[in-house]
């Protein structure tokens, strides 16, 4: 496992070379919560949020709105009100999901939801490859902190804040984890 993963020791040609695997990507992928601080631009987070728009949706119809903060007073007020995102304390922006029922197949919040969820996936993973960091922060399904994320960005009561994401650049500390179970697979008999 050790091989696929991306190091800091790695030539930039090397990075390159393993960026462009799907699966050394997947695997890399940790929540980052240790960011340097350092601000990250507009061009990296619209191919970010272009990922994100790339996911699968339940009969396509794309159930989602994404908020994208780089504000630094908009970033604390959101630190501010959310006790399990502290991180974003030294992020270099956040994205904030929102999940739209009225938009998902047969009105459901449930399709809402999961097709949001897979647009979040799409974030992290293009975040990883990127060379930036970002963990999933909950709002959804805590009415306190979705109460606090729609007060702070202006957001409608029949709209879903699903997360937020900080993201930013990783200050090196947070790896992967190895989480492959064989109790966890059940393979049919051949
Ligand atoms: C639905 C969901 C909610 C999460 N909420 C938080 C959170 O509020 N704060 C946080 O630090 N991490 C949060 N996480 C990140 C998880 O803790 C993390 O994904 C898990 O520990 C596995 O670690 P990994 O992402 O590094 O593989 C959340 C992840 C998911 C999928």
């Amino acid at each position: 496992m050790a091989g696929l993963l991306v190091t800091f020791s790695d030539s930039f040609a090397e990075k390159e070379k393993k960026m462009s695997d799907a699966i050394t990507v997947i695997h890399s992928r940790k929540s980052v919560r240790n960011f340097t601080g350092q601000a990250v631009g507009r061009e990296l987070l619209d191919k970010i949020i272009r990922a994100g728009m790339a996911a699968p949706s339940a009969v396509n119809m794309q159930p989602w709105s994404f908020v994208v903060v780089t504000y630094r007073q908009t970033l604390d007020m959101l630190n501010d009100g959310l006790p399990y995102a502290k991180m974003l304390g030294k992020a270099g922006a956040a994205i904030i999901i929102c999940a739209i029922p009225d938009k998902a197949y047969d009105g459901l919040k449930e399709f809402a939801v999961i097709d949001s969820t897979l647009a979040g996936e799409n974030i992290l993973l293009a975040a990883e490859a990127l060379g930036l960091g970002a963990v999933w922060t909950a709002a959804y399904p805590y009415e306190d902190r979705m109460n606090v994320v729609r007060k702070v960005l202006g957001i409608p009561g029949n709209i879903i804040p699903l997360n937020v994401i900080p993201i930013g650049y990783p200050a090196g500390t947070d790896k992967p984890k190895n989480k492959y179970k064989l109790e966890n697979v059940h393979w049919e008999k051949w």
